[in-house]
């Protein structure tokens, strides 16, 4: 195997039926709602690092601070050969767990956006040259078919990005992780934790505007894609908490009454001043919750660790 290969799981249509099918659902119900893994077309990944860099953003900082803190714990563990990752965008903080995993044959980093994965491999393989980079550009929602690494397996889905799932995708995307995992393997989960409103929805609604940008960059995915005319600045960014869910909504609010033509679709989209459209969910979780959710998948937890402040948790899981 050459050290680095790049797999489209999904032929490059299929991201655009995807794409069709939840602009036109997402758009014509009510209340209107768009999936967030549209976020991050190149544009919209660059912008996701820029947020993990603010200061209200807390989320990134925590969750290395931890697998700093763990990975050799995390290494002793696991003895994992195959390091695979969901939705690893840059792969920023897995440098942590591959300079820790010293028996690492391969790393399978799985992300819908080609330009991150290219990214990261090429930095990667510059300082882990023995290491074979398989990327796959796929949907991890949408069921995995992973290359024939050498096991242990370990599956590290970081960052919190559960939380952008709704409840009833988070049981069936565990169900379908817990598939993957064979005796031996593990799952590395990074969850976000219920913590103050205002530290919550600061890290949603930044000073600077990034995560502003992030959120509208969804209409601008929309316009390329499929010819739309919708003007970001006729939308106000929208982080709120809902305590109910213990979750933060992001969404996008009209400001005026207007119109948006979607020429690929054949629609006309209508929203009225005020009207709002739910662009992602962030959940916030409890030990509790991680540990029933796991459960309820047929996956054990087997360790919880935190940084210092209680922010954020890593989870280690294997198949019961
Ligand atoms: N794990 C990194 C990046 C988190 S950002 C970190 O912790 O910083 C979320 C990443 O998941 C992005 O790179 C995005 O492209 C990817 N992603 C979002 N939805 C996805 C999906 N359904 N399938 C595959 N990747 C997805
Ligand atoms: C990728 N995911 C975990 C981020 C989050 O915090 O929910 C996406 C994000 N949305 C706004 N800021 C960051």
């Amino acid at each position: 195997m050459s050290p680095f290969l790049l797999t489209r799981t999904l032929p490059e249509d299929a991201t655009d039926a995807a794409l069709r099918a939840d602009v036109l659902q997402g758009l014509t119900r009510t209340p209107k709602v768009l999936p967030p893994k549209w976020f991050y077309d190149s544009r919209g990944s660059e912008l996701f690092e820029e947020i993990t860099r603010l200061p209200e953003y807390y989320p990134t900082r925590a969750e290395r601070e931890i697998l700093l803190a763990r990975a050799p714990e995390i290494a002793a563990a696991t003895g994992a050969r195959t390091l695979v990752e969901l939705g690893s965008g840059s792969s920023e903080k897995t440098r942590h767990l591959l300079d820790a995993l010293t028996g690492l044959h391969s790393y399978v980093p799985v992300d819908v956006s080609e330009s991150a994965l290219t990214g990261a491999a090429e930095s990667l393989l510059a300082e882990h040259p023995g290491l074979h980079v398989h990327a796959l550009i796929a949907d991890f929602t949408q069921g995995l078919a992973l290359p024939g690494t050498p096991g242990p397996r370990l599956v590290a889905f970081l960052g919190g990005t559960i939380g952008n799932l709704l409840p009833a995708e988070r049981a069936s995307f565990l169900a379908s992780v817990r598939g993957l995992l064979a005796p031996g393997d593990a799952l590395l989960l990074g969850t976000d934790l219920v913590k103050d409103e205002s530290v919550l929805v600061r890290a949603y609604d930044d000073a600077a505007g990034v995560t502003a940008a992030f959120n509208k960059n969804v209409l601008l995915v929309i316009n390329r894609e499929l010819g739309a005319d919708f003007d970001p600045r006729d939308f106000d960014h929208v982080a709120l908490w809902d305590a109910e869910h213990e979750w933060i909504e992001m969404r996008l609010r009209a400001r005026r009454n207007l119109t948006a033509k979607v020429p690929e679709l054949d629609l006309v989209v209508h929203f009225a001043a005020g009207e709002e459209v739910r662009t992602e969910v962030s959940a916030k979780f409890r030990q509790d919750r991680v540990r029933t959710e796991l459960a309820d998948a047929g996956m054990e937890l087997t360790h919880w660790w935190t940084d210092e402040e209680g922010r954020f948790a890593l989870s280690l899981a294997t198949a019961v």
